[in-house]
C-alpha cells in the first residue's frame, strides 16, 4: 500500500486486545518508520486474548481502522494482526542440514529451518513462528548469522511457536469481515518486544512482560535470540474485578478508581488519603480510605508477579536475564507496579514504552501501544525481508516466520546484526 502524498510504504498494525482494538498506521521509508495515525476503540469481543464474539470484535476493528485511516489520510487495506491467548505454546527444536557448496547460503539456512520445524503438530494447531536461537556450523555454536561461513554441516536451534488454528482463523475472519487483508498474524509478545527493546537488552538477556487486560504475555531473550514465549491468562481486568467485588461498585467505576487512585503497593499510600466510591444499584456513594483500594490490589498484583517469576524459573533461564525485566501493556500504568515487580521478581525492572519511531509519536506514547507499534515494526521488517530476498538473497540472517493459515508460502523474517534499521537501510 502506498501513500499518495509521499514515497514511503504504509504498514498497519492491528492489535486486537481483550479490552481494546488499536490500529496503528506507519509509513516506512529509508529513514525508518513514521507514525501517521493511531486509534483505540474499547472492545468486549475477546476473553483472555481470544475472540469470543465476532460481531463485537468486527465492529471495534471497523471503528479503530476508520478513525486511524482518517487520521493518517490513507486507505487501509492490509494489516499485520496480533494473536495471543493461552492456546499459544512454544517449544525448542533442532535441525541439521549439509552445507551444499562448502559455504553457508540462504538456501542452506532455509533447509535447516525447514528441518527444525518438521515436528508433529496436532491437527487443530499450526506453527506460527520458527524463531532461530542459534546456528551451529560444524563444531562452532552460538552463531547468529551463519551465511557466508565455511563448513560441511549446518545446525539450527529454534523456538517453535504454535497456536490453535481456530483462534488464528477467528482473528483473520474478523479482519476480513471488515474488508481487510491480513498480511500476517504475529504473536503479540513478539510485537511488543519489537517495540520496546534495545538490541543491547536482547544481547545480554531480558524478559518482556506485557500485562494487558486479559493476558500477561512473556517473552525471554537470551544471547540475542528468543528463548521462550508463553501467555498467562491473567491481566488488569482481574484487578478490576477484585475492586468491583471488594468495594461493591460497578465494573466501569472499579476500572476508573483503579486508574485514578489504585496502587499496587499499600505502603506507598498515605494513611489519611480518601477516595469516593460510587454505589451500585442505587446506593449512595461513600468515602473510603485509599488504603482499602490498595489492600484489594496488592494481593492480586503479588500473585501475578509470583506466577510470572515461577514461569521464568521453570524455563531455567532466570540467571541469564542480566538486563532484567521490561514491563509493558496497559496494566503496568498502575502506580507501584514497577516497584512491586522489582521486589517479587528480584531483578531490575523498567517500563517499556514504544521507541524507534517518528511522526505522531504522542498517539502511541504509552506501554498499552507497544503491541500496535511492534506490529508496524514487524510488518516493516517483513516487507524489507521480501525486498532483500529479491535483491540480495545471500547476505541476510533468517528469522523464519511460517503462517500456514495464510495463503502464502512460508516467509522468512530477517534481523540484521545492526538491528532492524541496519537491515532496512541495507535493503534499500
Ligand atoms: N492508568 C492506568 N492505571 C492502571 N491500569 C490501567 C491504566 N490504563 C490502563 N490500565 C489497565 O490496562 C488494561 C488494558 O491494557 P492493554 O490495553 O494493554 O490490554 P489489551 O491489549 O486490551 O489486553 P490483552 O493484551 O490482555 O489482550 C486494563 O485492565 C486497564 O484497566
Ligand atoms: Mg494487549
Amino acid at each position: 500500500m502506498t501513500n499518495p502524498t509521499s514515497s514511503g510504504e504504509i504498514v498497519v498494525g492491528l492489535d486486537i486486545g481483550t479490552t481494546k482494538v488499536c490500529a496503528v498506521v506507519g509509513e516506512v521509508d529509508a529513514d525508518g518508520i513514521s507514525i501517521m495515525g493511531a486509534h483505540s476503540v474499547p472492545c468486549r469481543g475477546l476473553r483472555k486474548g481470544i475472540v469470543s464474539n465476532i460481531d463485537w470484535t468486527v465492529r471495534a476493528i471497523k471503528d479503530a481502522v476508520d478513525a486511524a485511516q482518517n487520521m493518517a489520510g490513507v486507505e487501509i487495506r492490509t494489516v499485520y494482526a496480533g494473536v495471543a491467548g493461552s492456546h499459544i505454546h512454544s517449544q525448542s527444536s533442532d535441525g541439521v542440514a549439509a552445507i551444499a557448496g562448502g559455504e553457508v547460503t540462504r538456501a542452506d539456512v532455509e533447509r535447516v529451518l525447514e528441518g527444525a520445524r518438521a515436528i508433529p503438530v496436532d491437527a487443530d494447531r499450526q506453527i506460527l513462528h520458527v524463531l532461530p536461537r542459534e546456528y551451529i556450523v560444524d563444531a562452532q555454536d552460538g552463531i547468529r548469522d551463519p551465511i557466508g561461513m565455511s563448513g560441511v554441516r549446518l545446525g539450527a536451534r529454534v523456538n517453535l511457536v504454535t497456536a490453535a488454528t481456530s483462534c488464528v482463523q477467528n482473528v483473520i475472519r474478523c479482519a476480513e469481515r471488515c474488508g481487510l487483508t491480513v498480511a500476517d498474524v504475529v504473536l503479540e509478545p513478539l510485537a511488543s518486544a519489537e517495540a520496546v527493546l534495545s538490541e543491547a537488552e536482547t544481547e545480554i538477556g531480558c524478559a518482556v512482560v506485557d500485562i494487558g487486560g486479559g493476558t500477561t504475555d512473556l517473552i525471554l531473550y537470551v544471547d540475542g535470540g528468543i528463548a521462550h514465549t508463553s501467555v498467562i491468562p491473567v491481566g488488569g481486568m482481574n484487578i478490576t474485578n477484585d475492586i468491583a467485588a471488594g468495594l461493591r461498585t460497578p465494573m466501569a467505576e472499579a476500572d476508573r478508581l483503579k486508574r485514578l487512585f489504585g496502587c499496587a503497593l499499600g505502603r506507598m499510600v498515605g494513611e489519611d488519603e480518601e477516595i469516593e466510591v460510587p454505589g451500585v444499584g442505587g446506593h449512595n456513594p461513600r468515602r473510603a480510605a485509599r488504603r482499602v483500594l490498595s489492600d484489594i490490589i496488592e494481593p492480586r498484583a503479588e500473585e501475578m508477579f509470583a506466577v510470572i517469576r515461577r514461569r521464568i524459573e521453570d524455563t531455567g533461564l532466570l540467571e541469564q536475564l542480566s538486563a532484567g525485566v521490561i514491563l509493558t501493556g496497559g496494566a503496568v500504568l498502575l502506580e507501584g507496579m514497577p516497584e512491586f515487580a522489582e521486589e517479587i521478581l528480584g531483578m531490575p525492572v523498567r517500563i517499556g514504552f514504544p521507541t524507534g519511531v517518528r511522526g505522531i509519536v504522542q498517539a502511541v506514547h504509552g506501554p498499552q501501544f507497544a503491541t500496535g507499534v511492534g506490529l508496524v515494526k514487524y510488518g516493516a521488517q517483513a516487507m524489507a525481508d521480501a525486498r532483500a530476498r529479491a535483491q540480495a538473497p545471500s547476505h541476510s540472517m533468517i528469522r523464519q516466520k511460517v503462517s500456514a493459515s495464510i495463503s502464502e508460502p512460508p516467509v522468512s523474517g530477517l534481523r540484521n546484526k545492526n538491528g532492524l534499521w541496519g537491515w532496512i537501510k541495507q535493503a534499500f
